[in-house]
């Protein structure tokens, strides 16, 4: 059934350009591993304007977090609507249809709704933990599409100081790998075709694209690391591990020490750090992938633009998480430090968030980095044939919000904005539900945003929230990624307007239940002098207000944060 009231509005938006009848596309783009390292996050030494253009035509979310910061969990939150602790997974391995319920997840209630919904690339994480077929029997169309390159991911191609082997830092010659080609690339050509195949008037579509990279290893056409000269490569502030910090709080990074070219270092387990030449060097080439993947997104928005659909499509752009290198000495994710749950998340809508009118070819301009870039102020930018993207950013012209939102929100967005049923907020115990939300529709938020001209404070969620699970009070080779059975702790964290607050707690994985009342450890950090986390606040008596108010507000939850008035 279609949602009458959200299919009309988005018309009276759209007024004069679509029919009554008509329902827009959805381009659902999810990148993995990617901290919002962004120019038009304020990241002026990126160059990524393919990104930060889709970002000038959108609402761009300052402040947006995961709700686990781990790929299966925090995939399975949104894509289901519901938080780790209703989904049940926490791991790598677990299917949420086995041990939780039959959830309509956001591309099943598309496809229900008479959506081609199709799967390119990593949306679910790939295995068990769903189903072992993208959970393509209950949320697509057809099979998912993975490039046939995918399962090299790991091969001895990357080049290092002792010749070629699975290194974390690869950037590779395209002419010297498997089928002289990458997963993400497939996945753009596939996403293109796609594109191509389609005629606008045909049944609408939701198309699921999900990106390997940036995730490590940091494996991309060599090209793209020539963007980042490592003498432009800022080291980082807080690089050790502080003494301050609980032990259940520290990952101690096993995903990071897998591969080769670390494994070489022999570092002392758990706190030796990368030495920071080599942190450098890993910095640069997260860069570089950054760079390749924004490549890649802009040749599939240019498709759009090219193929007609730019002026009906919804495009929604996520990272699964965020990701640290190498601050407080912790390395890829797994955390519940603000670098691990912020995730970069803008929402694009025709009409709304750009105008429709805007001729074909014009809103997605491709925009090459590697063959035209010009040095303005001694950073250099990328250009279009027709425009360089700094002029957009020099005009201020994205539309960012400070206010706090959460993957587990797209859900509902995603729905209101494209006409379709948006789920009701979930019953506290929603196993047996299979159709609803523990998340919020950002389209109020998304209209106020576009309305006022410049970026008022709108008051919002008063909190967002994360978790992370440990399977014991110590650092052990597992507290990185516990299976479901070994979680003995659950570390709930929040972050509030202007602190992040977090309480290690018991936790039984045979009930799911956890002891708010049995606390291993807590940290507080006050953003507004310390965004960086570099001072626990937890045990500063003169604090002990603020601590207990914070305490009682991580135990009131998300359905007490919610915003008071939704327009
Ligand atoms: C979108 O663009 C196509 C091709 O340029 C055009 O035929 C169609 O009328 C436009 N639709 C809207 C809603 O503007
Ligand atoms: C799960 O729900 C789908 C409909 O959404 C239904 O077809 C299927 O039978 C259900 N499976 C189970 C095991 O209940
Ligand atoms: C595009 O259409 C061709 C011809 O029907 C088909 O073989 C191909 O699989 C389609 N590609 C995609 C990505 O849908
Ligand atoms: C690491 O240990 C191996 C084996 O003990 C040794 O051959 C190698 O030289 C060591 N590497 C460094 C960087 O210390
Ligand atoms: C779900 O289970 C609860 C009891 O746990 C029951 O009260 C409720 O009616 C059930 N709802 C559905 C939709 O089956
Ligand atoms: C929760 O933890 C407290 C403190 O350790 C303990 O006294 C209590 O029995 C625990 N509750 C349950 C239900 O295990």
């Amino acid at each position: 059934m279609r949602n009458v009231a959200a299919s009309s509005w988005l018309c009276i938006l759209l007024m004069g350009h679509v029919t009554a009848a008509a329902q827009p596309n959805v381009l659902f783009l999810v990148v993995d591993d990617m901290r919002p390292k962004l120019n038009s996050y304020g990241e002026t030494n990126m160059v990524t304007p393919n990104i930060d253009n889709l970002a000038i035509n959108s609402v761009l979310f300052q402040r947006a977090y995961c709700q686990q910061a781990v790929c299966s969990p925090s995939r399975t939150s949104f894509l289901t609507g519901r938080r780790p602790d209703t989904t049940r997974i926490f791991d790598l391995h677990t299917y949420f249809r086995r041990l939780a319920g039959n959830f309509t997840t956001l591309p099943q209630h598309f496809k229900n709704n008479g959506f081609l919904t199709v799967n390119v690339g990593k949306i679910f994480h790939p295995g068990q933990a769903a189903g072992g077929d993208d959970d393509a029997k209950y949320s697509w169309s057809y099979p998912a599409i993975h490039g046939s390159t995918a399962k090299f991911r790991r091969d001895k191609e990357c080049k290092g100081a002792d010749g070629l082997d699975d290194n974390v830092v690869c950037p590779v010659n395209l002419e010297q790998v498997a089928e002289k080609t990458l997963p993400d690339i497939q996945s753009t050509e596939t996403a293109i075709e796609f594109l191509q195949n389609r005629s606008i008037d045909q049944q609408p579509f939701f198309l699921g694209l999900g990106y390997l990279k940036p995730h490590a290893p940091f494996k991309f056409p060599e090209e793209f690391l020539k963007l980042y000269p490592l003498s432009r490569i800022n080291p980082v502030t807080n690089p050790d591990y502080p003494s301050w910090l609980p032990h259940v709080a520290y990952s101690p990074w096993q995903e990071l020490r897998s591969y080769h070219d670390i494994k070489i270092m022999n570092l002392s387990w758990p706190f030796e750090r990368v030495p920071d030449t080599y942190q450098l060097k890993l910095r640069q080439a997260y860069s570089g992938a950054i760079s390749y993947i924004d490549h890649q997104i802009g040749r599939v928005l240019q498709a759009l633009d090219y193929y007609g659909f730019t002026n009906n499509t919804i495009v929604t752009f996520l990272g699964d998480h965020g990701y640290e290198l190498g601050e407080h000495n912790h390395w890829t994710k797994k955390s519940n430090f603000d670098l691990a749950t912020r995730i970069p998340m803008i929402v694009h809508v025709p009409g709304i968030t750009s105008k429709p009118s805007t001729p074909r070819g014009q809103t997605f301009p491709f925009y090459n980095a590697l063959t035209s870039t010009k040095t303005i102020n001694n950073v250099r930018w990328s250009c279009s044939s027709t425009m360089c993207i700094d002029e957009h950013a020099k005009r201020g012209s994205y539309r960012t919000t400070d206010a706090l939102v959460e993957a587990v929100d797209l859900y509902a967005t995603v729905s209101e904005l494209a006409g379709v049923d948006v789920p009701p907020t979930c019953p506290p115990n929603s196993l047996n539900v299979s159709f609803c939300t523990e998340g919020t529709s950002l389209v109020p938020l998304i209209r106020r945003v576009m309305a006022s001209r410049n970026t008022e404070k709108v008051s919002w969620k008063s909190a967002a929230f994360s978790q992370f699970p440990r399977p014991a009070n110590r650092i052990q080779l597992n507290s990185d990624l516990p299976s479901l059975a070994d979680i003995r702790i659950m570390g709930y964290t929040m972050k509030t307007a202007t602190h992040r607050y977090t309480e290690w707690v018991a936790y039984d994985p045979v009930t799911f239940t956890h002891n708010m009342s049995h606390v291993y450890a807590r940290e507080l950090y006050d953003h507004r002098s310390d965004p960086d986390e570099n001072v626990n606040l937890a045990d500063d008596i003169s604090l002990t207000g603020v601590l207990t108010q914070l305490a009682q507000q991580l135990r009131d939850g998300w359905r007490k944060a919610l915003p008071k008035t939704v327009v």
